[in-house]
This record gives structure tokens, sequence and C-alpha cells, in this order.
């Protein structure tokens, strides 16, 4: 059978049980985009999914041979067509199945390449320094919590992104001279089996539970971290546990971590970010991403500093003039226009998307640091 990129009309006339996919206009970002013609049920099971590859970006190369590879996939002509949704859906899955494999095969060379690099070993951490680093040597006795439970709203995706989010908060506690106390809450179910594909997690140095967290910790040593709050942090707390939604969801469901909190009658509080940096997009931040903020906190830094450091220039993080940290017009302005963008649900998909593409690489490179780092624990343990 031919590939049915390359059916010719007369072809297309004959097979109405078929697929047709042209290489036309209409990829963004991984998200295949079909065109808006409805589907007649009755009499017609053709489709025409048009793919962009003129978007894509000349060091690409690889992303578009995925899409070339989906898009000729022959199986597709075969599909009995049950509704184009449908079809979206599977061709969505398996852009995504090919992407992963490619990312696999480009971390590992991408990890080799490093290994042979002579300036590789004076930028990473050495075991002796992994080994001694841990959450019991630590002076640090912040506690900081990731609480799962939110697997009912998030798709298998997003779930993905928020495990490795974890993995990523797991590195980079790692690489701390006072690491904090981390703990995971809820880790069952869906959660549990995605956390599973990280190998040697169980030896990673962290309290890994299944209980949520208010059977874990007491009630007024709890402060639920959430963008919404009206309270702002000023200080990290020694007892205190700080905990943080482990939830990824574009902001889909916004406020959701406050309105739990207040539920359930817990203290929240919010980072001072308007406090200290001008940021142009809203301040939902993603979860490595606050609990980057707080270790650096813990290891010495001021607000201003972490924040700086670790939110993406994306995010239009800039230093405040000096003595600048009262709320001014200009920070109502800023905000409201926060406000706008988070209502703008196909703006934050597309900022999420963004968010996606430019740390993938990071993440990647740090979960796979945190494997290493699993196995340098697994040393320490024998
Ligand atoms: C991606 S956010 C989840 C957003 C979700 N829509 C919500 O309303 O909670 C993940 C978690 O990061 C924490 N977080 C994000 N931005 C924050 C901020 N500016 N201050 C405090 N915590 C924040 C919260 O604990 C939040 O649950």
């Amino acid at each position: 059978m031919s590939s049915p990129c390359t059916q010719s009309k007369g072809e297309e006339e004959k097979k109405s049980d078929s697929v047709q996919i042209d290489p036309g206009a209409g990829y963004k970002y991984g998200v295949l985009v079909s065109e808006d013609t409805p589907v007649n049920r009755n009499d017609a099971h053709s489709i025409q999914l048009k793919i962009d590859f003129s978007g894509e970006k000349e060091n690409d190369k690889n992303h578009v041979s995925t899409l070339e590879k989906v898009s000729q996939n022959e199986s597709y002509a075969e599909l009995p067509v049950q509704s184009k949704s449908a079809l979206k859906r599977k061709m969505k899955k398996d852009l995504w199945e090919l992407r992963k494999k490619e990312k696999r095969i480009q971390e590992r060379e991408k990890r080799k390449k490093r290994k042979l690099d002579p300036t590789h070993r004076l930028n990473t951490v050495t075991r002796k320094q992994l080994k001694n680093a841990t959450m019991a040597n630590s002076n640090c006795k912040v506690t900081i919590a990731i609480a799962l439970s939110f697997d009912n709203y998030m798709d298998e995706r997003s779930l993905a992104k928020c495990v490795k989010q974890i993995s990523r908060c797991y590195s980079i506690n790692r690489r701390a001279t006072d690491p904090v106390q981390f703990h995971v809450t809820s880790l069952d179910g869906a959660s549990l089996k995605e956390m599973s594909k990280n190998s040697g997690y169980e030896n990673w140095d962290v309290n890994l539970h299944e209980k949520h967290f208010t059977e874990i910790f007491s009630k007024e040593k709890i402060v639920y971290l959430t963008s919404e709050s009206d309270n702002v942090i000023e200080n990290l707390k020694d007892d205190y546990v700080y905990i943080i939604g482990g939830l990824v969801d574009h902001n889909s469901h916004k406020g959701l971590c406050h309105k739990l909190a207040e539920e359930k009658g817990l203290s929240h509080g919010r980072l001072p970010i308007s406090e200290n940096i001008d940021m142009k997009t809203r301040k939902v931040l993603t979860i490595d991403h606050v609990f980057n903020v707080m270790v650096n906190i813990c290891n010495g830094q001021s607000w201003k500093e972490a924040l700086l450091e670790i939110l993406p220039a994306r995010k239009g993080a800039q230093e405040k003039p000096v003595d600048d940290n009262t709320i001014t017009n200009g920070d109502r302005i800023a905000d409201k226009f926060a406000v706008a963008d988070e209502d703008a649900a196909a703006d934050e998909d597309a900022e999420a998307d963004e968010d996606a593409e430019a740390d993938e690489d990071a993440v990647a490179d740090e979960a796979a640091s945190a494997d290493e780092d699993a196995a340098a624990d697994e040393d320490a343990v024998c």
C-alpha cells in the first residue's frame, strides 16, 4: 500500500475508508492540529490532517523526522476511523512516544560526550560530596513536602511532567551544601506507577510516603504554598513544613491548592515575588522552581538572588529598583495583565509548551544526574 502522504487524488476518492495525511500546515510544538472540517460520520471516514513542517527550526531536524515517521505511518490509512478526534489522539500519542525515544537517545549521547569532556569533572559534584551532603547531615531542618494526590487532575503527560519535576527537585537537593528535609506524600496509584519509571528511586535520599501530608505532619506546623495566598512568606522556619502542590495543570485549575488549604483550615503563604523582583508574567511557578528557590534560601541566598537565579528569562524576571519594596501602581497594572494572562487559556497552553521545550533539556539532564545520584546512594548504603 502506498503512503497516505503520497496518494494520488484518484486513489483518495476510491479510498473513502482511509485517512489522508497531508504535510501542509498546522503543526506547532508537538500538537497536531487538524482542519476544522466536520466529519460526516454516516458516509465519510476520510479525514484530512494537516501537519506543518515549515515552522520547524533548522536545528530541529530530528523533530521533523519524527513527524515524518508519524505522518507517513501507513497503518493510519488502514485504521477504521471512529472520529476525527480519536485519530488525532492516536497520532499525538504515537508522536509523543516516538519523540520520547529519540530524546532518550539524544540524552544518552549527550551524557557520553559530557563524560569525555575534560572540564566535566570540574563542574560536577563528586561522589564523596554526594555521600556527605545528606538530609541527615544537613544544617537545614526546614521541611519541604511535595503533596501528590492530584492524579485525577492530570492526564498521563502532565503526571509524567510532574514526576520529572520531582526528580529534578531531588537532584537540586542532592547538590545543595545543606539539603532541605525533603518529603513526597500521597505517593500511590498512578503517581507511584510513574515514579517507578525512575529506576532506583527507592534509594533516593528522600522521605517517600503513601499517606496524605495531614496524616504525617502536625497541622500547626504546616504552611501550604500557593500563589493565591494573601500571606507573604518572609523567612523559612526550621520546624515548619512547607507544602508544594504536586500538580502540573498549566493553571487550568486556578486556585485549587489555595482552596484546599482553606477547606482544611491550614496556614498558607506565597513566595515574596512582587516584593523582590519585577516579573512581567503570572506568578505561578513550576514545582521545581518553587523548590529550587526555597533550597537556595536555606543555603544563604536572599529572595532576590534566588528568584533572579532560578526564574527563566522568559518569565521576564528583573531586578527591582533599590528601595522599591512597596506595591506600586505599575505592579498593580502588571498583576492585572498577569491575571488576564492567566485567564487566556490558549496563551497559557502555548506558554506551558514553550516552558516544557525550554526546560526539557535541563530537566532531562537533571533527571539523568538524579539516576547517577541514586547509584551513589546505593554505594553509600553498601
Ligand atoms: C504549578 S503550581 C499549581 C497551580 C495550580 N493551578 C494551583 O492553583 O495550585 C504547583 C505548586 O507550586 C506552588 N507555587 C507555585 N507558584 C507559587 C507561588 N508564587 N507562591 C507559592 N507557591 C507557589 C504551589 O504549591 C502550587 O500548588
